[in-house]
């Protein structure tokens, strides 16, 4: 392993360089005006496995391109399917970023860049092992597809399609994917459950046009007061959800997993300061791990209307809006909890409005078993890359693609995240710890080599 290592070290900063090329391209999937930049990510990435010989297309969908690549089997060893996905968040808000998004600046051991930890420098680890592994050892020990995808972000509508229709090309033993986090700096982790989510935006309508709002209110409702009190009805003071029946599929948590989560070393004090916040908040009951990994939430994601000038303006306005969503836990159906919310909604909407529900995207939450071989090797090899033990945790984020690898692929997913909670993920000034990028890969470097040892029969 010796020639391994010797590799990894001597091409760290070409690696660095290359990660800053893919993140040079504002490959941002929810804004139509960056299409084409969303191509050049996956032509970028296409480039880099068809450096490494393996049999490479970027395949057109309706959406943004899938990119998919393999290399030849390995008798007697397993199959692996590494997903990611390319595709970013958008940047806003930018004067908050202390360099531009999409310039990546190396400072304090840390690369600044949107998409640095999510996904694309993640991402990154599971291609540059491979090339260790190729350039080294001339072949991989075991073989490998990629399924990397532009519309993570946005979804993954048109990879669902895909898998659905690819099964046999898509088929392995096991998934592994790093678009996730470790507990803590310096302690690494293995996710074995992710949320799920159903994210909705209502339009409040209500009077033909704005009106003045001393001449006619208390004559009308105000939308954006009807809104205010639709929102406000979702949740309680205790963080309990108030739509009839949205708890009948929560999958409570066994006593074992609470004590497993109590013995985390999960420092309170210092995630309030980290965040900023003098209390934290959430469903009574529950600890703060609980409710972040394990028990379902609402949250507002934006709310508009009215008059937001500078001043004042006396105005009843004609129509306001919010996006909101739940995160979700396992067996949580997130069409019935559309119908559910559906119907709730035409209950308490105050009169005189008319309140309209989009249903956005939505996805199942993941939870797996870690009694496999497959996380017997990943322990190991984090091991190896990390030079300590992960512990088991979950997640509050969702990476859709996962139940349906479950489902229609029969396989589970090794979730291995090498970000950190305080990457500001989605938000301005992401990051990606450098020392991070390099254990990430040295971790799959040795990820290919315990994995290749179980034999797939
Ligand atoms: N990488 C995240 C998911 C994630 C974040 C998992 C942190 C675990 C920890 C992913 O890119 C993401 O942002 N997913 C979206 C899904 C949505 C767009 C359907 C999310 O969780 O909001
Ligand atoms: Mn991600
Ligand atoms: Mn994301």
């Amino acid at each position: 392993m010796q020639e391994l290592d010797g590799f990894l070290e001597e091409h760290r900063d070409r690696f660095l360089q290359e990660l800053c090329e893919l993140l040079r391209i504002p490959s941002v999937s929810t804004d139509s005006r960056h299409a084409e930049d969303v191509r050049s990510a996956a032509v970028w990435v296409a480039k880099q496995l068809e450096g490494l010989s393996l049999s490479t297309k970027v395949i057109e969908t309706e959406g943004h391109p899938i990119v998919y690549a393999e290399s030849p089997p390995v008798e007697g060893a397993p199959t692996v399917l590494v997903y990611g996905h390319y595709d970013v968040q958008p940047p806003e808000p930018m004067d908050e970023w202390i360099t531009p998004p999409f310039q990546p600046d190396i400072r304090d051991g840390n690369v600044y860049a949107r998409g640095a930890t999510d996904d694309k420098g993640q991402m990154l680890t599971h291609i540059k092992s491979a090339e260790v592994w190729m350039r080294t050892k001339g072949s991989l020990p075991l073989q490998i597809k990629y399924l990397i995808e532009g519309e993570e972000e946005v979804g993954s509508a048109n990879v669902y399609k895909y898998l659905a229709e690819n099964k046999e090309q898509l088929a392995c033993d096991v998934v592994v994917i790093s678009d996730c986090s470790q507990f803590a700096p310096g302690q690494p982790a293995i996710t074995y459950g992710l949320k799920g989510i159903a994210y909705f935006e209502l339009r409040v309508t209500g009077p033909r046009q704005d009106l003045h709002s001393g001449t006619f209110g208390g004559s009308v409702t105000n939308p954006v007061n009807a809104l205010c009190r639709i929102l406000t009805a979702l949740v309680d003071g205790d963080g309990r959800i108030q739509i009839p029946d949205f708890y009948d599929d929560v999958v409570g948590l066994t006593d074992p997993e609470r004590r497993q989560f109590a013995s985390l070393p999960f420092d309170e004090r210092g995630f309030m300061e980290k965040l900023g916040v003098s209390e934290l908040f959430g469903e009574s009951g529950f600890s703060t791990l609980e409710r972040r990994w394990a028990r379902p939430t609402c949250d507002i994601n934006g709310i508009w209307g009215g008059y937001q000038g500078e001043g004042e303006k006396t105005v009843l306005p004609a129509k306001a809006t919010a996006k909101f969503s739940f995160r979700l836990v396992p067996k949580q159906d997130p069409h019935k909890v559309a119908d559910q919310l559906e119907a709730f909604i035409a209950e308490i909407c105050p009169p005189g409005v008319e309140a309209e529900l989009v249903r956005m995207h939505g996805a199942c939450g993941y939870v797996t078993s870690l009694d496999s071989p497959y996380v017997t090797a990943a322990t190991k090899a984090i091991e190896q890359g990390f030079g300590r033990s992960p512990v088991f945790i979950r997640e509050g984020g969702s990476i859709p693609i996962v139940t349906a690898f479950q489902e229609q692929l029969d396989v589970e997913s090794l979730l291995l995240g090498w970000g950190l909670d305080d990457d500001n993920t989605h938000s301005p000034n992401e990051k990606f710890c450098l020392a991070d990028f390099q254990r990430g890969i040295k971790a799959s470097t040795y990820l290919w080599r315990e994995l290749a040892k179980i034999s797939n029969d």
